[in-house]
Parts: C-alpha cells; structure tokens; sequence
C-alpha cells in the first residue's frame, strides 16, 4: 500500500473543485464529451460560436479530429483584449532575469500594445495568416510577444529553443518553411551566454532554409554581433511607429495555432500541429482546474518556452486565464541553489510548477538553500516531464511546501497539447509518485502487447481511447506519419508511447517511455537522433543509443560506438565524439557514457537488439534474457566486460 496524502482541509474548503465534484464532472464529460464541451467553450470569447463540437475518429483508414469545428476566434484576443476592461492594469507577465537585479512586470495594456505592435511589424514584413514563424529566444517577454503576434495574424508559429544547434534549428526551419526567425543578440542562463544571432547566421547557410526572408532581431544583452543588410532588422527600430492597435484576424478553431517539434522513436523530430479552438479551451480549463487558479494567483512554471510545458502552461492557459505568469530567465543553481525560492519570495509566487530533475537537483544541496527563504505565499506544488521518484516527491512536499501545499503530478505530452492525467488539488487525495485520474474528458486504458484493454489493477502500455479538444491534429507536412505514429499500434486508440500501471483505486502510475524515446532532465529525445549525429562523424561505422538511469536527469544517454575499420579507440576520440553530439543537436543530447562497441548485437536479419544493450547500461547483465536469436551471441558478452556503468 502506497502512503496517501488526503486533501488539506483547508484547500479542499475553497477549492474550484471539490471532492464531490470530481466523480460527477467526470462521469458527466465521458458520458457526453460533445455536450461537456461545449458548456466548457464558453469560457472563451468566440467571433462565432461553435455549434458542431466533436467529429472524431480514431480508425487509421478514416482518421479525423476536429472540436469546435463552425467556431471562429482569435486566440491573442482571448489572451488580451477580453481582459482590458477589468484586468487591464494586472500584471500579466512578470519577467525575472538571470541576473537576480533584473525584474520588469507587463501589465495586460501593455502587453495588448506591445503585441499589437509586433504584428503590425509582421504584417509590414509582409508575414500573413498562415505563414510560418521560427521564434528562436531566451526566456524573455517578447519571445511571449513574438507568440501572440503570430496568432494575432494567423500567422503559425514554430518555437525553437534556444539551447538547440544551428543544424537543430536548420531543420525544423526548413520542415516548415519559414519565411522569417525572431531571435536575439544573445540569451543568458547562470551568467552564460548563448550566441543566438550568431546560430541563426550559422542556420541560415544550411539547404533548405532559403525561405527565411527576414530575421527580427532582439537586443538582449548587447552583446556584438553581425547584422546583414536588408534580412536583418532590429526589434526596436521595427517597433518605432507602429500601430499600438491591429484588429485580431478572426480564425476558424481548427485553423493552426502553431507547430512544435519533438523526438519519437524513428526518424527526424516531427512537427506537432496544434490548431486554435480547442487548444485555447483545453489549455486554458486545465490550466484553471488543476492549479486551483484564483484571481490574486502569481503563478511560476518554470519551463521554457521552447517546450510545449511553455506554450501551454507559460503562455497561452494563464494569459487565457487573465492570470500573472512569471517568466524566468536563468537557471535554478544560479547565483547559488536558493535561487527558486529566492524568487518565490521576491514575486510572492503561490502556485509554482517545475520539473522532477529540477528537484532532485536541488534536493542534492541539502535543505538550508530552501529554508533561506519564507516561501509563505505557496499554496500548491506542480511536476512534469518525467515520474517523479517517492524521495524527490515527499522531499518537495516536506521542505518546498512545508508539509502543506498539495502536489500536483500533471502526466501529458507535447501531443496531448494539455495535462491528460493529474490530481485536481482540492478533490484527490495524492499518492507520491502517482499522478492520480484522468482529467475531465480524458479516457485512458492500459493494453497489453496484443491491444487488449486490461481491466482493474494492471500493468501494461497507456493509450487514449477518445479524442479530447487539445489534441495534436497532424504531424505538419506528414499526415501518414501522424495516423502511422499513433494510431497503428493499436487501432483506434491514440498510443502514448508511455507504460503505465493502474492501481486498486484507479490511480495512474506512469512507469516510462516503451519506446526508444529518452527522457533526460525532462527534455525528450529520441535514440535514433543521437545516434545519427554519431554516424554522421567521419570516425563512427555504427552507433546504438539507450538510455540508462541516472540520479539528477532521471535518464542519462547511454552511446555505444562501432569505429571504422583502422580508427582506434581513444579517451581524446571518446571527447571529440561527445563534443561533436553537443555540436550537431545540442547540450541537452550530450552523451553520458559512450561504450565502444566493436560490434553490436544483431539479430540474423540484422536489427541491433536494444533490450540487451539496455539491460548491459542498466547494469543489469543477469537480465539479458534470450540471446540465442542472436547472429553473435559472443558479442554481447564482450560488451559486459567492457561496460562503463560498474
Ligand atoms: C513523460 C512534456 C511521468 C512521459 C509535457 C511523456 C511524464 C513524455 C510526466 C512527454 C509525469 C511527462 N509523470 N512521466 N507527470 N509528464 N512525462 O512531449 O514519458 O516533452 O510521454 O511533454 O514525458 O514529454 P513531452
């Protein structure tokens, strides 16, 4: 029996929803999603209301998922305008710098002006409704401003974080064709800085990113760097007269909001498309239910926004909400590990939401960092991104909380658009490790192997059964990939890619990726990634990836290494090939270990089996199971020996 964390009394008193209400919603929004829904969409300002709600199917030979279909609206003016009247002098962002001296709230008017005025530049650049935009940024409000500028005009945009190479962002900026990039001189995290400008220059010299015409450039830090005449234009002196007012161009709800990109299991990272209505309703209703969301909140999520946790829960669910969102620049062991707290006390944040890496990290410096601060304004605890271990849970739970704020463990994925399963603070009781039930509208089943839905406790893979509005419509230029990705695994159900376990009382327990998806430090990528940078270097015959446990990042990368015939194996080749990883995708990807691998285990037709090289990272070489389909079983044993982890 796992230990339960019941409700505060005193939350659950004034929670939006309450125990009760949780049993009935939820049995009312799977009875009848379509009517569910549409009571839900009034939460938002349509042009023209939705009355065709929910046409779905979820059969690969058909496949369809459109919400809110007839709806017209503008997703900016949803996130702005309608806040004027009551809300205009609100802060709506509140920037923190990674310098810890630098802070600048936004309020509403000011944000409506600002964005406003940067899609009256778009439009002058001659961007229109439907036109890609890569924005490229640090953490700072315009890359906000630069977002909703976009939706503003129906213009879709396409965030690319800023911690990605040049080659990363070549490629996505080439996949969708974007006529321009807003990005800045350089972005600054724990006092580093990241040449931004200078990986756009380096980007744009790549095939296939002819289509970049104009590249908007943001004075950050001020620091030097190379402007070409005429694609490059400064953000300030764009500014400089423009209309403080530019009417919201009005959007059907299925026209495209934006695309993100992200790893699966094979092949290049592909372009999640989200479209406008649903998104927007999904995003901003969870947004509100799961956080407990009052009008006085000051909310911190912490991701950035190169991550759909920034989309939807930085950006457009609280500025939907009309809620202050604090964006921060820097990093969480900058100037010194107190910093979090350091900011909660400075903004009085009350709702906070990080990462389970994030916390383990912290956890390590001991409890005297936390305690410097009051961290009295709390009153609820967010993760995401990966399982969060018992340990790193009740740690937050004890010493960020004081043993009195709820934790809510929100299960999603870029995909989903929103949090699918999570605790609702004032209404279920929370077991550390579990992000508890389903969401309102959100069916989820454990299936074995074969597709069959398991039932009661049980262990298996995690898959939807029914659409809900925030779902991803399309992987972008690639439909067959989308219905292929996740529908095929097993008819009609949405595959998560994720395992997961089910206990007595229904609650989820989200075991990890099945697939050859890595989650590092919260970041997902995938194997195959890796392992083509590795390839690509003239040194490497063959690389598998795996990934492995790892006490901080919760999984670490795990690269074994075949060379070409005559190259031998060195340490000085081992940080040449490391490096080259870092260089080719990005720090994220860099390797933890990298085994070589004289040669690598294959099956007879030659498929590389990572279960075994798997088990061999995990240091588990007793669990190898069957090796007998094996061309060479002797190689494997080879690998044992020579494996990092001890
Ligand atoms: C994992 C991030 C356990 C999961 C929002 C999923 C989680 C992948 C949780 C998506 C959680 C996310 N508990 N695992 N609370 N949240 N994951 O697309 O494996 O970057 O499939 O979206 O992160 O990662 P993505």
């Amino acid at each position: 029996m796992s230990k339960i964390y019941p409700v505060p009394a005193a939350f659950a008193a004034r929670a939006r929803v309450r125990k009760d209400d949780y049993a009935r919603l939820y049995a009312e929004s799977v009875r009848d999603p379509a009517g569910f829904w549409a009571g839900v969409a009034k939460r938002l300002d349509w042009i023209r209301a939705p009355t065709r709600i929910k046409d779905v199917s979820f059969d690969a030979r058909d496949l369809h998922i459109r919400w809110y279909e007839d709806g017209v609206l503008n997703v900016a003016a949803n996130c702005l305008d309608r806040h004027l009247a009551a809300r205009g002098d609100k802060t709506a962002i509140i920037f923190e710098g990674d310098d810890p001296a630098v802070s600048r709230r936004i309020s509403y008017r000011e944000l409506h002006a600002e964005v406003c005025r940067f899609a009256n530049a778009l439009k002058h650049l001659g961007v229109r409704r439907g036109d890609r935009v890569a924005i490229y940024m640090p953490m700072i409000p315009e890359a906000a401003m630069a977002m909703l500028a976009c939706a503003r005009i129906g213009a879709i945009h396409s965030v690319v974080f800023g911690g990605f190479s040049p080659d990363s962002l070549a490629g996505r900026i080439a996949d969708s064709g974007c006529k321009l990039v807003v990005t800045a001189d350089e972005g600054v995290r724990g006092g580093r800085k990241i040449p931004l400008k200078a990986n756009v220059d380096e980007a744009l010299t790549r095939p296939g990113t002819t289509s970049v015409e104009t590249v908007i450039v943001v004075r950050h830090t001020g620091g030097g760097i190379a402007m070409q005449a005429p694609r490059d234009r400064w953000w300030h002196v764009l500014m400089e007269g423009q209309a403080a007012d530019c009417p919201p161009e009005p959007m059907g709800a299925e026209d495209p909001l934006f695309i993100l990109y992200t790893s699966g299991s094979t092949g290049k990272p592909k372009g999640v498309l989200h479209t406008s209505g649903g998104y927007l309703v999904f995003v901003s209703y969870t947004h509100e239910c799961v956080f407990d969301l009052r009008e006085d909140d000051v909310y911190w999520c912490t991701a950035d926004v190169g991550w759909v946790t920034g989309h939807s829960y930085v950006v457009y669910g609280p500025l939907a909400n009309g809620a202050t969102t604090v964006m921060f620049e820097g990093v969480p062991n900058y100037p010194d590990a107190s910093r979090f707290w350091q900011v909660i006390d400075k903004h009085a944040v009350t709702l906070f939401y990080t990462a389970p890496t994030a916390i383990r990290a912290l956890m390590r410096e001991g409890e005297a960092p936390v305690k410097k601060a009051s961290r009295a304004s709390l009153r609820l605890l967010g993760t995401v991104g990966e399982p969060i271990n018992p340990e790193a849970w009740e740690w937050y739970h004890r010493v960020v909380g004081d043993g009195r704020c709820p934790i809510v463990d929100t299960w999603w994925q870029t995909e989903t658009g929103g949090i699918l399963i999570s605790a609702l603070p004032g209404a279920i009781d929370q077991k550390p490790s579990s992000a508890t039930l389903p969401f309102f509208g959100v069916k989820p089943a454990i299936v074995d192997t074969d597709g069959h839905v398991k039932e009661g406790a049980c262990e298996g893979n995690l898959v939807l059964t029914d659409s809900w509005p925030g779902q991803m419509r399309t992987v972008y230029g690639d439909h067959q990939r989308f219905i292929d990705t996740y529908f095929k695994t097993y008819p009609g159900m949405y595959f998560t890619g994720d395992g997961a376990r089910r206990d007595e009382d229904g609650y989820y327990w989200i075991t990890g990726r099945v697939d050859d998806v890595i989650n590092v430090a919260g970041h997902r990528l995938g194997t195959a990634e890796v392992e083509s940078a590795l390839v690509a270097h003239p040194k490497v015959a063959e690389a598998a990836v795996v990934g492995c446990p790892h006490d901080v990042k919760g999984q670490g990368i795990y690269a074994y290494v075949t060379l070409k015939v005559g190259v031998q194996p060195s340490d000085a080749l081992r940080k040449e090939l490391i490096e080259w990883v870092r260089k080719e995708i990005s720090p994220i990807a860099t390797p933890d270990y990298l085994q070589w691998a004289p040669s690598l285990p294959k099956t007879r037709s030659g498929k590389i089996m990572r279960r075994i090289l798997r088990k061999i990272a995990e240091n588990q070489p007793d669990q190898l199971g069957d090796t007998s389909t094996l061309a060479d079983p002797s190689v494997v044993q080879n690998l044992v020996g020579e494996r990092l982890v001890k």
